[in-house]
């Protein structure tokens, strides 16, 4: 499947974003394990989720789907998951595999874990190392850090002190997961924040934790169902809202957007290079949500890197496109973690942005993008990544001529109405999605 791009002069009005991806997963898996009923509004129906309420029903949790995004889970409790009956296919999904993981480590019995090509050659000991650690039996390719994986469980596991040495939401998810079923709290630290959707949506189903500065301390115990109102993914709406900054006359607006402050990197830096943000406040409990609008701005390089990188690490495809046409030069440090992503983003946005006339220098841990390109459609390869195939899309909306994208049905796992929302804001058809 590819995309076949053409260039647009304007793009305007008001869209939403399908459900937030990290949330969606984690509402999943912990309405799964609670006790009672769950009800989840706005669950993000693409690929990587639905593989983890896939993964939740192998492990017996009852799961009704009662309309678009709507589910209702009734909770197997902390005890009650049985062992599948066949292997359980993560597809792409990081997310699912890891935090599967940290709650398959509480399970007394034996669970295989694989996944597409892609996410069979990423990195999973930062996830076994601290489970076996408690206890659990991890085994698999490359000295048990690759999948496919079997995770055996045990019924209590041993509480520990981590320190993580990335700062990585999956690993600290699968750790705190892990333990609700330790015999005592289990406290883990970050080199810098991640994104804390596990900790709040842990607190809504009835845990007990404490935050103090970069580490999280959980008490073991069981969860009581509750109702999850999934915001949408500011990650998707990072590509709408870079095209807003540089096609040539644009306003938009993106309604309900999840702006968790863990999250909203992206917008810093977009302000940063010189764009106006404009944020409406929605009402929100749990997770706070905004409308978010942004129109054609006159960007200029920024510095991105440090503390800000876990704020926006899946955004910066999208920014790489906004620094190619940006004034001057923007340099991004501290970002190995890109080349351990559904592809190595670093390699791939510097060789395809590259391609449509980027100018960018490859670094081990980010880029240097000069900017001020003047981008010529060509045909790229999203290397089957999502969040490439989206933004070089965007890359296309302001290019000279037709862009080609090919290989784009990996965009179905976290924004499936990319081309028609893109297609509404141009009112015309921007983006064909070609066999
Ligand atoms: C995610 C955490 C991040 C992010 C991923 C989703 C999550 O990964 O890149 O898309 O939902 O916890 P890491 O934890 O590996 O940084």
């Amino acid at each position: 499947m590819r995309f076949r791009v053409r260039p647009v002069r304007r793009l305007s009005g008001h869209v939403t974003v399908p459900g937030d991806k990290s949330v969606s997963h984690r509402a999943a898996l912990l309405g799964a394990i609670a006790e009672g009923a769950t009800e989840i509004h706005g669950y993000l129906e693409a690929e990587d989720c639905l593989r983890t309420i896939g993964a939740m029903q192998a492990l017996g949790a009852d799961v009704t789907r009662k309309g678009p995004g709507h589910y209702r889970i009734v909770g197997a409790g902390l005890r009650g998951l049985t062992e599948p009956g066949d292997l359980l296919d993560c597809g792409n999904s990081g997310t699912a595999t890891r935090l599967l993981m940290g709650l398959l480590a509480g399970q007394p019995f034996c669970t295989f874990l694989t996944g597409d090509q892609s996410l069979r050659r990423r990195p999973m000991g930062r996830v076994a190392e601290p489970l076996r650690l408690m206890g659990a039996t991890i085994v698999g390719r490359a000295d048990g850090t690759r999948l496919p994986l079997v995770v055996r469980g045990c019924v209590t596991l041993r509480a520990i002190e981590y320190a993580t040495p990335v700062a990585s939401a999956q690993v600290k998810s699968a750790i705190l997961l892990a333990g609700l079923y330790a015999d005592g709290p289990v406290t883990v630290t970050e080199p810098a924040p991640s994104r804390d959707h596990s900790e709040l949506i842990l607190a809504a189903f009835g845990a007990r934790l404490t935050r103090a500065g970069r580490s999280v301390t959980l008490q073991p115990g069981p969860l009581t169902g509750t109702t999850v109102r999934v915001p949408g993914d500011i990650s998707s709406a990072a590509f709408l809202l870079v095209a807003a900054a540089i096609v040539a006359d644009a306003r938009v607006t993106v309604e309900g957007v999840g702006v968790n402050p863990t999250r909203t990197g992206v917008l810093d830096v977009l302000e940063a290079m010189g764009a106006r943000v404009g944020r409406r406040s929605d009402a929100a409990a749990g997770e706070p949500i905004a409308a978010l609008t942004l129109g054609t701005s006159a960007l200029r390089g920024a510095r991105v890197g440090g503390a800000l990188i876990p704020r926006l690490i899946d955004e910066i495809p999208a920014l790489a496109v906004a620094a190619a046409v940006a004034a001057g030069a923007t340099e991004i440090g501290d970002a190995a973690e890109l080349r351990v992503k559904e592809s190595d983003r670093i390699a791939v946005i510097a060789r395809e942005l590259g391609t449509l006339g980027a100018r960018i220098e490859e670094r081990p841990d980010g880029m240097v993008v000069h900017g001020g390109a003047r981008l010529r459609g060509a045909r790229v390869q999203s290397g089957g990544d999502h969040r490439m195939a989206m933004s070089l899309a965007v890359a296309g909306l302001v290019a000279e001529g037709e862009t080609l994208v090919e290989d784009v049905a990996c965009v179905a796992t976290s924004f499936p109405e990319f081309a028609a929302t893109v297609n509404a804001l141009a009112g015309t058809e921007a983006i064909t999605v070609e066999p």
